[in-house]
């Protein structure tokens, strides 16, 4: 794919379309709100708070990001979403626990407005809740049709230049990618006869990149992670990313495997285990929506490690993930790692993590992120997966056959690398031999 050097300003308003109006989307929309209220900072954003360099060191140009791509600004996102429940985003924020009801009710007058649409939901996907606020429809290829109506109707009303859609809806049951999936004509037939293998996720980003809507996916579900899906968006030239947002024990796995591989210690076992009690804690207590999660998270070790090319360090490397629904905790999660690592002449060592997270507070900024790049993507004429994104996801996706890179530090390089090459600057390399020449 050749990319295009970024001309276009983000002039206008820039909707956000969230399917699943729960914890981290109700996060999400509270902080965008209550920073351009001045009632708080969008922290953990690498669009609003990194600096990136430019040029060589002795230059000293260090913008940070947004100063230097054209981004849309937060005052010009305008929040729309679907939820299987009712309330507001106020309600339903307050529901999830994890902002302050002291900062809430500064916030509203504004989150009140903002009102789930009908949800197109299937049971079998989610068996552990049920909500009364969704569609009904013959075929699922009516409920597609009733999302693009939704998509199109919510960008008139809300006088959106632009729209993105981000999937926040709880993870759905495992499905691997199956016949039914490998082709936009299949998928389609698909729809029509209501194929059981298409699940909901599915059908809104379908029904995204049809309506010609940037779609990234913050749960490990497969969306738009499928072959027919691809050949849309790469059809209508519409940027796609995903799975599931880089957050809590994952994030810590990321930052800390590629720092164990770089001094070439061994690691023999990796046991991470998490509590947690928010809604998202209850849905993943069921065995085939853990199982979604459980394989999403697996991958990274693998990939940061390499055992095959360094089998003598990681060849044994047991590693085990379990997630345990426990309410008192509501989105307070707490994740517990035990690594068994061994340095020279096979010693053995211990580091053991007490990871106090706030969830949604690590998980919104990547969903400010997502929104604005997706978009800058779609201005800079990007279209199909973008794996440059792969810094903000936990399961990047990339094309059939590319291997994801999980290490956090070298998908950092690859964003800036990506944003320097759509402003015209220069690639940094991080050789810096030039410096020591005459
Ligand atoms: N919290 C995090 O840091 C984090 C990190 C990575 C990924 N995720 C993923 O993000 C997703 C949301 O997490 P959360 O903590 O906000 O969970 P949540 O349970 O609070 O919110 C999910 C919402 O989605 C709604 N929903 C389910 N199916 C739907 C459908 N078909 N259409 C519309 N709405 C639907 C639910 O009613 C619920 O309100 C989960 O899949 C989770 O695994 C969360």
């Amino acid at each position: 794919m050749t990319v295009k050097k970024l001309k276009s300003n983000a002039h206008g308003k820039l909707g956000v379309l969230l399917p699943g109006l729960g914890a981290i989307a109700t996060t999400y929309i509270a902080g965008v709100i209550a920073t351009n209220k001045g009632l708080g900072n969008p922290i953990g954003s690498f669009t609003q708070n990194n600096r990136i360099r430019l040029g060589k060191r002795t230059e000293n140009r260090n913008p940070i990001v947004a100063d230097f791509v054209p981004l849309a600004k937060l005052n010009d996102l305008v929040f729309g979403g679907w939820d299987i429940f009712e309330d507001d985003t106020y309600e339903a924020a307050k529901t999830a626990g994890v902002l302050e009801n002291n900062l809430l009710d500064q916030l509203r007058d504004e989150m009140e407005q903002i009102k789930p649409m009908k949800a197109v939901f299937d049971k079998e996907y989610v068996q552990l809740i049920d909500g009364p606020n969704v569609k009904s429809g013959e075929t699922n290829w009516d409920l597609m049709e009733a999302l693009m109506d939704d998509i199109k109707n919510f960008k008139e009303k809300n006088n959106c230049d632009r729209l993105v859609m981000i999937w926040t809806g709880s993870t759905e049951k495992y499905v691997e990618s199956s016949d039914v999936h490998q082709s936009i004509e299949a998928f389609e037939a698909g729809l029509k006869n209501n194929d059981p293998r298409i699940s909901p996720s599915m059908i809104y980003g379908y029904a995204a990149v049809k309506s010609g809507v940037p779609f990234a996916n913050g749960s490990p579900n497969l969306a738009a992670d499928t072959p027919a899906l691809v050949e849309l968006a790469n059809k209508l030239k519409v940027p796609i990313g995903g799975k599931d947002l880089k957050t809590g024990q994952t994030l810590m796995k990321t930052i800390l495997a590629p720092g164990l591989k770089a001094r070439s210690l061994g690691i023999e076992g990796w046991f991470s285990t998490n509590i947690l009690g928010n809604r998202d804690g209850q849905v993943l207590d069921h065995p085939d929506n853990f199982k979604t999660k459980e394989v999403s998270k697996l991958s990274v070790l693998d990939s940061i490690l390499e055992p095959e090319t360094h089998p003598e360090l990681y060849k044994d490397l047991y590693h085990k993930v379990r997630i345990n629904y426990y309410p008192p905790r509501g989105d307070n999660k707490e994740g517990w790692d035990n690594i068994d690592i061994f340095g020279w002449l096979g010693y053995k060592m211990q580091i053991k993590i007490d990871f106090l997270c706030k969830d949604s507070i690590l998980a919104a900024p990547l969903l400010l992120d997502i929104t604005l790049l997706l978009d800058l993507a779609q201005r800079a004429e990007m279209f199909g997966i973008q794996e440059w994104l792969s810094f903000f996801f936990k399961a990047p996706q990339t094309k059939e056959g590319l291997t994801p890179i999980h290490d956090i530090f070298l998908q950092k390089v690859k964003l800036e690398n990506t944003l320097r090459h759509l402003m015209g600057e220069n690639l940094i390399t991080h050789l810096g031999l030039d410096y020591y020449e005459e």
